[in-house]
């Protein structure tokens, strides 16, 4: 472990730097603009915006007088319901090699400091998996994915990097994938998926796969490809409750270790590691968690409603940003699009000055209140002029209006969404405005 401050003089107002998760940075500076009277998009910050479904809230209120510790990996009940919610998707789950905690960070957080070594992330990939590995005092490598297929690090890259770092005497031990994808909105192949897990064989990886979007891709009938089913000896499965039904500010998480010596050695390390830090998950959540993963028909409803919201919103933006000159992968799972400013390159240095992702989102930040990520927080060059958006909060600014477009035929005709949606054309029309190429003086003839 890294000492807390290299200076041997520490003292309290000299502590070690920790910045702010851009996704809550973001959304703090929204607050300030808003308190300062300007009108603000918030596209920057990754919450679900639905309600959280009644029957939830009942078994949470019902289970509001436990107030015991439980045992560290969560209780028999969770892991059973959790079990039986993976084998339900094709992957078989002994609730004995799980582990539930205070959502799904803490988890990916206990799992690197348990296993060590570098660690190969996607770049992009979800802001917290490299600030997390540096945390804890590993090497986040970043490697590039396949084109259109975000979340999962380009498997020949990723041997190829996993050898030079053992040829400088380094060592990558962990792979994270994000099936579906945080920032991208897509859904690697399967095709892929399976190239990496020969890879993580090949080179003794673990594989961590952080599927906290898997009930939202948007084709319900297109498989999620897990790497749990190619390389299942080596494959940490993590989810929670956070997007699929809202219910992030719950701290709820579950991940799913291999069976076998693998997952049993990491089983006593994480369950070591939680016992330090969390001790156990929120008992009254753990009640209304089981429940959850039991999926009963109206959470179902629920998940299928927020699935069809998510995909209208996300591709109406993606369509506003497409028609303002960006290019855009379709978003295919999630509530999340990266469209990419580099055919407009010329254009914002002319107009603005842009040569930069974060001085593009500033000065949509800045001037126009539109809060979104630059690529940058994703890992990618400071130069790439993507940006994450995160339509989700358009949704409505209080649960009457949730409801509203969760039920709506077309959600994208609700006052409110269409004007914020007009709002950000607006936006991007002002800043995109195309700087007339000088007309080149007519040869005379
Ligand atoms: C890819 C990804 N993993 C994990 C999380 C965090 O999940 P939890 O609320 O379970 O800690 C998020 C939240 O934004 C995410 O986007």
């Amino acid at each position: 472990m890294p000492a807390l401050n290299p200076s041997a003089t520490w003292s309290m107002s000299d502590p070690r730097p920790v910045p702010l998760s851009p996704t809550l940075a973001v959304n703090e500076a929204l607050v300030r603009k808003r308190r300062e009277g300007m009108r603000v998009l918030p596209l920057g910050f990754g919450e679900a915006g639905i309600p959280i479904h009644p029957a939830l809230t009942s078994e949470l209120a019902a289970a509001a007088g436990r107030g015991g510790y439980g045992p560290v990996a969560g209780s028999g009940e969770l892991r059973e319901a959790a079990a039986g919610y993976w084998c339900r998707r094709g992957l078989p789950t002994d609730p004995d090699f799980l582990v539930a905690g205070p959502g799904s960070k803490p988890l990916l957080y206990a799992l690197l400091m348990a296993v060590g070594g570098d660690v190969a992330v996607a770049s992009p990939s979800w802001v917290s998996y490299a600030a997390q590995a540096s945390l804890v005092g590993v090497e986040p490598i970043r490697i590039p994915t396949v084109p259109g297929e975000g979340g999962v690090p380009d498997p020949e890259l990723l041997a190829e990097a996993a050898t030079a770092a053992k040829a400088a005497g380094r060592a990558i031990r962990t792979v994270i994938v994000t099936l579906p994808d945080n920032p991208t909105g897509t859904l690697a192949s399967e095709d892929t998926v399976r190239r990496l897990c020969t890879v993580a064989k090949e080179h003794d990886l673990l594989i961590i796969s952080d599927e906290i979007y898997r009930d939202l891709v948007h084709d319900p009938s297109r498989p999620v490809p897990s790497p749990a089913r190619w390389a299942p000896e080596r494959t940490v499965v993590t989810t929670a409750l956070s997007k699929h039904l809202a219910a992030g500010g719950w701290r709820i998480g579950v991940a799913r270790l291999p069976d076998g010596p693998c997952g049993s050695a990491l089983l006593s390390s994480v369950r070591g590691i939680a016992s330090e830090i969390w001790s156990s998950p929120p008992a009254p959540m753990q009640h209304a968690a089981a429940f959850a993963f039991g999926e009963p028909p109206e959470l179902l409803e629920r998940v299928d409603a927020s699935r069809a919201l998510h995909a209208t919103i996300v591709n109406a933006v993606a369509d506003r940003f497409e028609a303002a000159g960006a290019r855009v992968v379709r978003p295919e799972a999630g509530f999340y699009t990266y469209p990419d400013f580099e055919p407009m390159r010329e254009n914002l240095r002319a107009a603005h000055g842009i040569e930069t992702g974060a001085e593009l989102t500033g000065m949509l930040l800045e001037r126009h209140g539109l809060g979104v990520l630059p690529a940058s927080a994703f890992g990618e060059p400071d130069e790439a002029l993507r940006m994450r958006v995160a339509p989700s909060l358009m949704y409505g600014e209080n649960d009457t209006q949730r409801l509203a477009a969760l039920g709506a035929d077309d959600p994208t005709e609700l006052p409110w969404i269409a004007d914020s949606l007009d709002r950000l054309s607006e936006i991007l029309d002002d800043v995109l405005v195309p700087v007339c190429e000088p007309v080149p003086a007519r040869a005379v003839a």
